[in-house]
């Protein structure tokens, strides 16, 4: 069982309280000032990672306060029972164990007293035999030829991982194969994906926990009638459909032989699954070795979380400011800006990672909380960024901390892209904490010739208060490795906010309603008889929608 005290219940609390209404008042500009020390201090280097979250709203004592929070949720001991696989989802009463998917160091990890990792080492093993036949070319099709495109069918957590990923590491993609995500149960998504493809070289990965997520499966049998057009003969599915599943007899019905099943288990959460069978798709797409990078990667984070100081915890020190921010600045949002183009999906992913996980209102002592929760995660690559949504960060009202990363080694060097980009991503932080005082925009404006009255027009609307908190991750380069460790430090950072919160972070039953109700509604679209048993605003739509279709 994890602790159960409501956060604001916890002593630290108070001390925030009144620690925010001195600081609130600080700039981080003269916070630098005061401490030529300050980036040393508030730095972590991990391995080819570089955290840098000086330019936030802390001194030291911030830092010791929020360290004090932390410890007094009880969060050391919350993070060995995760790690030790007690059922920590306790609404679902299930273990909480993706860092047993990426345990490289083999060490028994026991879930009801029995060792996991067996089981886990055997699907791998049987990933990597798999993903080699299909980019060896050895995976045939029903016709003999090789396959060159792979369509991963499945839907949140059975989705955004692996498109993230095999996104975000293209540059170590193979030529000749290519992979492509079906999600939506907008028959758009499948049929725009099928389109130009050949049958005879496509092979599908359904993947989905439970195998009955409604688009999921719907999406598999239209991709099923796709291929059995041109294939005919039912005994060809067997070569151009494999599930990812924990649910064998649904797999069977569906017709996929259990031979071409890769394995999971109820305690790898949906969308903490990329890590498992879910993989597949990244697997083939970046080579095995590649993906045992990714795990590695993964693997000396959560040794990092597991066993670091926690004022030296890289997820700790983020998930604690991400609550003084939420909690004592009242932010309602964060924003991930990766200053890469291949993690274009960074923030989407986590977007599921964060929102699913600390999405809640019910606290672990199933009462309500007197706080704010889960902030909005969102965020797109930048320069795009800069060119879209900055304006409101720089200048709007609300605050909005942001998480920018970088690599320093861009996997295409053309020209000084890479250096243009970079100053970018150096320049944004540094202005939105100096900001840009009235002084300095009226000597600006007087340098470009603006006479005294035109200056006094324009002056207000050209200055930037600053001290707009963001924490800069620099990373070498987007390798595997290095991405593995990105993801696990994002998940943990997530789990020390759900705990400090007094929340569970590991069941979605807000989406579970969404499936309900839609399977309500889906059996009375299939006539045209006007409906009149929901509110009038819903009858209304369904019965324009019946006169329209
Ligand atoms: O979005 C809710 C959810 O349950 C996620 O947690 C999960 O990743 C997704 O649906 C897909 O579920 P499944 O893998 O069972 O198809």
């Amino acid at each position: 069982m994890l602790p159960n005290v409501p956060f604001d219940q916890l002593p630290s609390y108070k001390k925030l309280k009144s620690h925010y209404k001195t600081l609130s008042q600080k700039h981080i500009k003269a916070l630098f000032e005061e401490d030529p020390e300050r980036s040393k201090k508030f730095s972590i280097r991990f391995g080819d990672i570089l955290v840098d979250y000086s330019k936030n709203r802390i001194t030291s004592r911030t830092r010791s306060y929020l360290i004090q929070l932390a410890e007094e949720a009880g969060l050391s001991g919350a993070i060995e029972q995760m790690f030790k696989g007690e059922k920590i989802n306790a609404t679902e009463a299930r273990a909480v164990l993706h860092t047993a998917l990426r345990n490289r160091s083999n060490e028994p990890v026991l879930v009801d007293g029995k060792d996991v990792m067996p089981d886990v080492n055997e699907v791998l093993a049987k990933m990597k035999e798999f993903s080699g036949k299909v980019r060896s070319g050895s995976w045939k099709g029903y016709s003999g030829k090789e396959i060159t495109d792979i369509v991963n069918i499945g839907i949140g957590g059975s989705d955004l991982g692996p498109v993230m990923v095999t996104e975000a590491l293209k540059a170590y993609g193979k030529d000749g194969l290519s992979v492509h995500f079906v999600s939506n149960v907008d028959g758009t998504h499948i049929a725009e994906t099928v389109k130009l493809l050949n049958p005879e070289t496509t092979l599908f990965m359904i993947a989905s926990k439970t195998f009955t997520t409604q688009e999921t499966m719907a999406n598999a049998h239209s991709a099923r009638s796709w291929f059995l057009e041109k294939a005919v003969d039912q005994k060809f599915v067997k070569k151009h459909f494999v599930a990812i599943s924990t649910n064998q007899p649904e797999v069977e019905k569906f017709g996929i032989d259990p031979d071409n099943m890769f394995g999971f288990w109820d305690w790898v959460g949906g969308r903490y699954s990329l890590w498992s069978a879910i993989g597949l798709s990244i697997a083939c797409s970046i080579g095995f070795q590649n993906f045992e990078q990714l795990l590695s990667g993964a693997h000396e984070m959560d040794k990092h979380f597991r066993t670091t100081k926690l004022d030296r915890n890289i997820p700790v020190i983020l998930g604690l400011l991400g609550v003084w921010y939420n909690d004592f600045f009242d932010a309602q949002t964060q924003a991930i800006l990766p200053y890469d183009q291949y993690m274009h999906r960074f923030a989407a992913y986590f977007q599921q990672g964060d929102m699913e996980s600390n999405g809640k209102s019910m606290g672990r002592n199933g009462k309500p909380v007197n706080y704010q929760t889960g902030p909005v995660i969102w965020g797109e690559p930048g320069t795009n960024g800069q060119h879209a949504f900055y304006q409101l960060i720089h200048q709007g009202t609300k605050l909005i901390p942001c998480d920018f990363i970088a690599p320093a080694i861009s996997h295409n060097p053309i020209g000084d892209h890479h250096k243009m980009l970079l100053s970018n991503f150096f320049a944004q932080t540094e202005a939105l904490m100096n900001g840009k005082s009235d002084e300095d925009v009226r000597a600006e404006l007087k340098t470009s010739g603006k006479k005294p009255e035109e200056i006094d027009a324009i002056a207000p609307f050209k200055i930037f208060s600053g001290n707009r908190p963001t924490n800069s991750i620099l990373v070498k380069k987007i390798t595997p490795k290095v991405l593995g460790s990105l993801i696990a430090m994002y998940e943990h950072k997530i789990f020390v906010q759900g705990v400090i919160w007094n929340i569970y972070s590991f069941d979605q039953w807000g989406v579970e309603l969404g499936k309900q109700l839609a399977n309500k509604i889906y059996p009375e679209l299939q006539n045209d008889w006007p409906v009149n048993n929901h509110d009038s605003s819903t009858n209304g739509l369904i019965n324009q929608y019946k006169r329209w279709r």
